[in-house]
């Protein structure tokens, strides 16, 4: 507040009034604008693609994103869910295998083509990244399994991630059921009261004293959904493997383990993936239970 106190010399007309006035003024207004302007530059992520990344052979399913589901390629559903969010600028697959990607391009999707030996979905997504002409803040990595996933989670991942400048990394959670909270596969997590994640098991978290499940407790459920900020992309893969990471077998601990930030989300959604041949059918009752098609 020095320009105040300093407005004493000024004090001979009131024509130095209104100059001082305006001087201060227009250095009140253009401090604001920087910081808005730095801010913005430095922590707002705008420019936001969505990646489906499908490869073809799979140990559980082989040739899983081409699979009909009442009449589609799985992978099709995905991607016309994945163009309905708002919040993303492109939708790519990311795919190492030319069956796919010619039924991607029949259909009207972008491919980027990525090599055989990305090791998972993530390394993948990295990949096709760096393959991309234009640049990108923040990458969606949307897994070709969930064909039922609501768009608007992928927008509450991508709205969670650019409002929370500190985090690297974004995901979403959903209720967990009663009956899946001794399923390894079901993998739970516990959340901060700012809604960053404090970590991630394939046991019960939090665990009752009295070693039952709590009908009262909100447990969570974590969905396979995950947003980055495209730098913390690019070193993700080539941060070492960490020791919770690997006990569980769950590779976000990895972020946990290295202290950065992730940003958890709640939405209402009940998780219908597929991970082996028998789940179409089911998927398929369902969307006939509900009309969709
Ligand atoms: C454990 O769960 C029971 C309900 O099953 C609840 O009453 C209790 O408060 C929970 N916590 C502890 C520490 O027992
Ligand atoms: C997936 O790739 C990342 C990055 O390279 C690696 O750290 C992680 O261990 C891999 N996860 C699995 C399940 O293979």
């Amino acid at each position: 507040m020095s320009m105040c106190s300093s407005s004493e010399s000024w004090s001979g007309t009131t024509k130095a009034w209104l100059i001082h006035g305006i001087v201060a003024g227009a250095a009140v207004a253009a401090a604001i604008g920087a910081r808005f302007y730095l801010g913005q530059s430095r922590t707002f992520r705008s420019r936001v693609i969505g990646i489906i990344p499908a490869r073809f052979a799979s140990s559980r399913f082989e040739g899983k994103p081409l699979v009909q589901i009442l009449g589609k390629p799985m992978i099709q559903r995905t991607w016309e869910r994945a163009k309905l969010a708002t919040t993303l600028d492109h939708v790519v697959v990311a795919t190492d295998d030319e069956q796919i990607a010619e039924c991607c391009r029949g259909f009207g999707a972008d491919v980027i083509m990525t090599s055989v030996s990305c090791r998972n979905g993530t390394e993948r997504c990295n990949e096709a990244l760096q393959k991309l002409e234009k640049k990108y803040d923040i990458v969606v990595n949307i897994q070709g399994d969930e064909p039922l996933l609501e768009p608007e989670i992928i927008d509450g991942i991508v709205k969670a991630l650019q409002e929370a400048p500190d985090a690297v990394f974004s995901t979403a959670v959903t209720s967990l059921k009663a009956e899946d909270a001794f399923d390894p596969n079901r993998v739970k997590c516990v959340v901060d009261n700012r809604g960053y994640a404090i970590y991630f098991s394939r046991g019960l978290i939090p665990f009752n004293k009295s070693g039952k499940v709590n009908p009262r407790f909100p447990y969570l459920l974590h969905l396979g959904i995950q947003s980055y900020d495209s730098k913390f992309l690019k070193t993700y893969p080539e941060l070492e493997p960490t020791p919770l990471q690997l006990e569980e077998d769950l590779e976000q601990l990895k972020v946990l383990e290295n202290g950065y930030k992730m940003k958890v989300i709640k939405v209402d959604h009940e998780a219908h993936g597929v991970d082996i041949p028998e789940d179409v059918e089911k998927i398929e009752s369902l969307m006939r239970e509900k009309n969709l098609s």
